[in-house]
C-alpha cells in the first residue's frame, strides 16, 4: 500500500514532467508523503512552486542554497522508502550509470541506499541510441527499477516509443511495489457477484449484489501474489486483469466452477451472494398472463459454502453472512452449520455496508473470537480477509 510511504520524486527536464503534477496528485490521494527533487533543467519546464503545491513538499534544487546545517542530498534519500525518478531524460540516466553527481538528484541518487525506480522519456532515436540503451542495462544491473516508457505520439512530433508511462500507471506500479507479496504461490478461490435462477424465458430471480465485494477480494489476492481464480455471477464490468475469471450465472454452475479448482486451493472466499431458491419447474416459454395469482413453487438450492466446508482437507474457508438482524448470532450460527474457519458477518441495513457501496462495516467470526472493524472501503476489508488465509 502507498499509504504512508515516504516517495522522493526526482524530475529530471523532460517535457513529461508536466504529468508529475497529476503523478503527485493521485500519490496525495493515496496517502504518499512526496519530497521533490528538481534537476536545473526540470526547472525551465515547470516552476518548483507548482511541484510545492502539488507534492505538498519543499522543492530541492540547488546544492548551493540555504541553511547547511542538514546535508539535504544525504538525508533526502534516508528519509525516503523508495526513490522514483520520472520523467528520467538521457543525461541523468547516463549520469546516473557513470556515477556522475554534478547536480542536487545525481548526488541524492549516488547517497541512495533504498530502491530507485525510473520512468524513462525521451525521443525515440535517443531511446534507441546504444549509449542510452547501455547505460539504462548499467543501471539494471544495479538493481534500479524500469518503468518502461509506452510507444506514442512525442513531444518532437514523431510517433515511437519514448513516452513516458501515463500517471496512473506509475501510481499503479508503485502500488504493485508496495504490497507485500505474502500470498505468492497460493492458490485462491474468490466468488463475487449474485447468482441468477430462471422461472421462464423471460424472468429470473437473483438479488442486489454488485461484485465490489468479492473483486476487490480477488484484485488484492493477485497484488499480493496469490494465483487467484475469480468465478463470477453476473455484474457490470469491473477492471480487472491477472486472474482467471470464470463467469457462471445459475447456483449449479457456481458449485460446479468451484468444484474444477477446489482439490488445488489453499483457500475459498465466498463473497458471492447465491440465490437460496430456485423454480422447481423453468417454463422454456414466458408464461402469459393469465388475470390471476400466480403461484410458482420454490425449492432450496445447495448450499455451496457448507458443502466445500464438509469437504475440505487444508483449505481455508471463508464465508459471509449477510443480515438484516441478529448479525452475530446468525454468523456464528453460520461458522458452525458451514463448518467455515471464518465468516465476515455484514449487517446490510447499515449505512456504508453491505451490496453496492464502496466501504463496508464487517466482524470477522471464528470458533475462537469475534473481532469487530470499524466501517472501511472494501479494498482495505479485502487485506484484512487475506490476512486470514493459512
Ligand atoms: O457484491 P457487493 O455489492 O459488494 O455486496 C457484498 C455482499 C453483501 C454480497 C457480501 O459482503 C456478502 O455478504 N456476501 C454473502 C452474501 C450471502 O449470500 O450471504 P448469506 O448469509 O445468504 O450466505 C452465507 C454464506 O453462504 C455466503 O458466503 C454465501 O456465499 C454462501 N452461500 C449462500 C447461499 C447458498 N446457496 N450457497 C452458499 O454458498
Amino acid at each position: 500500500m502507498i499509504k504512508g510511504k515516504n516517495i522522493l520524486l526526482g524530475v529530471t527536464g523532460g517535457i513529461a514532467c508536466y504529468k508529475d503534477l497529476e503523478l503527485c496528485s493521485r500519490l496525495i490521494k493515496k496517502g504518499a508523503n512526496i519530497k521533490v527533487i528538481m534537476t536545473p533543467s526540470a526547472t525551465e519546464f515547470v516552476r518548483p512552486l507548482a511541484f510545492e503545491t502539488m507534492a505538498r513538499s519543499e522543492v530541492y534544487s540547488d546544492m548551493w542554497e540555504g541553511h547547511h546545517d542538514i546535508v539535504h542530498h544525504i538525508d533526502l534519500p534516508k528519509w525516503a522508502d523508495l526513490m522514483l525518478i520520472a520523467p528520467a531524460s538521457a543525461s541523468t540516466i547516463g549520469k546516473m550509470a557513470n556515477g556522475i553527481s554534478d547536480n542536487f538528484l545525481t548526488a541524492a541518487y549516488l547517497a541512495c541506499a533504498k530502491d530507485v525506480i525510473i520512468a524513462p522519456s525521451m525521443n525515440t532515436q535517443m531511446l534507441h541510441n546504444p549509449a542510452t540503451q547501455k547505460n539504462i542495462d548499467t543501471l539494471k544491473s544495479y538493481g534500479v527499477k524500469i518503468i518502461a516508457p509506452e510507444s506514442g505520439i512525442l513531444a518532437c512530433d514523431t510517433i515511437g516509443d519514448g513516452r513516458m508511462e501515463e500517471p496512473e500507471q506509475i501510481v499503479e506500479y508503485l502500488e504493485d511495489y508496495f504490497t507485500k507479496k505474502d500470498l505468492l504461490g497460493k492458490n485462491i478461490i474468490v466468488t463475487a457477484g449474485p447468482t441468477i435462477e430462471p422461472i421462464d424465458f423471460v424472468r429470473y430471480i437473483t438479488n442486489h449484489s454488485s461484485g465490489k465485494m468479492g473483486y476487490n477480494i480477488a484484485n488484492e489476492a493477485k497484488k499480493r501474489g496469490a494465483n487467484v481464480t475469480l468465478i463470477s455471477g453476473p455484474v457490470k464490468p469491473f477492471d480487472i486483469s491477472g486472474v482467471n475469471r470464470i463467469e457462471i450465472k445459475t447456483n449449479d454452475q457456481l458449485k460446479e466452477a468451484i468444484e474444477k479448482k477446489f482439490d488445488d486451493a489453499d483457500a475459498l472466499i465466498m463473497a458471492a451472494a447465491p440465490v437460496d431458491y430456485r423454480a422447481s419447474e423453468v417454463s422454456d416459454k414466458k408464461i402469459k398472463k393469465s388475470g390471476s395469482n400466480l403461484d410458482i413453487e420454490f425449492i432450496e438450492n445447495t448450499d455451496i459454502l457448507k458443502h466445500f466446508g464438509l469437504v475440505k482437507t487444508n483449505q481455508t474457508i471463508i464465508g459471509f453472512a449477510a443480515e438484516t438482524d441478529d448479525l452475530i448470532d446468525n454468523a456464528n450460527k453460520k461458522l458452525i452449520s458451514k463448518n467455515a474457519d471464518y465468516i465476515i458477518a455484514n449487517d446490510l441495513k447499515k449505512e456504508g455496508a453491505g451490496f453496492n457501496t464502496d466501504t463496508n462495516i464487517a466482524s470477522i467470526i471464528s470458533k475462537e473470537n469475534v473481532i469487530n472493524l470499524d466501517i472501511m472501503t472494501k479494498v482495505e476489508l479485502a487485506n484484512k480477509i487475506l490476512d486470514l488465509v493459512r
